[in-house]
């Protein structure tokens, strides 16, 4: 495996391979890389001849309080990770690289409107800014013809969609389904900040997803009440609860009752780790 620091090192091994006819997936990563990360590199190698994979922990997408200083960097490990699955290429940029002119640089991508207006974009604001305009840089500097995301990042997923569809960038875009720990939990690198007794009480978000969604597969229809049980649930165990939310999986609007599939969506803070997760529903009449 390859690893690379430098925009002109990448773009050079990317016209070589773009001239040899290859066909190119790019994962990014901020790193710190688990299994879940790996199953978007198997994924990106069944339809790819060459597979690059970004470390980069985007100062961008982070608040003013958030963790992007103490944010896990392991480069070496997440390297012989890529290295052990088949990944071709590491690119793992300075800050420098990917914002020449500083930070946080006078040009930015904001996908904008209903997409981001709520959830995630409500109670981390700038953050699908800082994701969108990082993103469109590793699209620029490797050109993919195809990049894999998870579908635990759902609102990442559905912005990243709008973003290669509106700014008609010729990329396809793969979401993979969530990797999760032998209890559910989803994996995170921000699990490792959770102490015992709060890795003990973690999966009890995935629980109360599962459960919401086998009462709307039941034929319980009552958006409202399902989430006001699931947030008083995970209240009751001490979570922080952010947002407990149906909504369509296509746009992540408020459903308007004639959906046969819907996605539950969760963010809840156990002390300060923010954990997200969601759960696709299918309603059968
Ligand atoms: P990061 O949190 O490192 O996640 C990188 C990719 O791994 C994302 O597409 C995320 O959805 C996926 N992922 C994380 N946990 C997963 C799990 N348990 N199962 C499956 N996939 C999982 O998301 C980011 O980085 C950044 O915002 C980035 C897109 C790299 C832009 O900076």
């Amino acid at each position: 495996m390859e690893r690379i620091e430098t925009a002109e090192a990448l773009r050079e091994r990317m016209g070589h391979w773009r001239r040899a006819g290859e066909r190119i997936a790019l994962v990014p990563t901020m790193g710190n890389l688990h299994a879940g990360h790996l199953t978007l590199v198997d994924c990106a190698r069944e339809r790819a001849d060459r597979v690059v994979a970004s470390v980069f922990v985007n100062p961008t997408q982070f608040g003013p309080g958030e963790d992007f200083a103490v944010y896990p960097r392991t480069p070496e490990a997440d390297c012989a990770a890529l290295a052990e699955r088949g990944v071709d290429l590491a690119f793992l940029p300075t800050v420098a690289v990917m914002y020449p002119g500083g930070v946080p640089g006078a040009v930015r991508v904001e996908v904008g409107g209903p997409l981001t207006a709520d959830l995630c974009g409500a109670s981390r604001p700038g953050h699908f800014g800082g994701v969108a305009t990082v993103v469109t840089k590793l699209f620029n500097l490797v050109q993919p013809d195809v990049a894999v995301f998870g579908q635990k990042d759902y609102q990442q997923l559905a912005v990243i969609r709008a973003l290669v569809h509106e700014l008609a960038m010729p990329i396809d875009i793969v979401g993979v389904p969530t990797r999760r720990e032998a209890d559910g939990l989803a994996l995170s690198s921000r699990n490792q900040y959770l102490d015992p007794e709060q890795r003990a009480r973690a999966p009890l978000i995935h629980a109360a997803l599962s459960d919401s969604a086998a009462a709307l597969r039941a034929g319980a229809r009552d958006h409202a009440a399902i989430e006001a049980d699931a947030t008083a649930r995970l209240a009751a165990a001490g979570f922080g609860v952010e947002y407990v939310r149906f909504v369509r999986p296509d746009d992540l609007q408020t459903p308007q009752g004639d959906e046969s599939r819907l996605v539950l969506l969760v963010a809840a803070r156990l002390g300060s780790t923010r954990l997200i997760d969601n759960i696709e529903v299918k309603i059968s009449e």
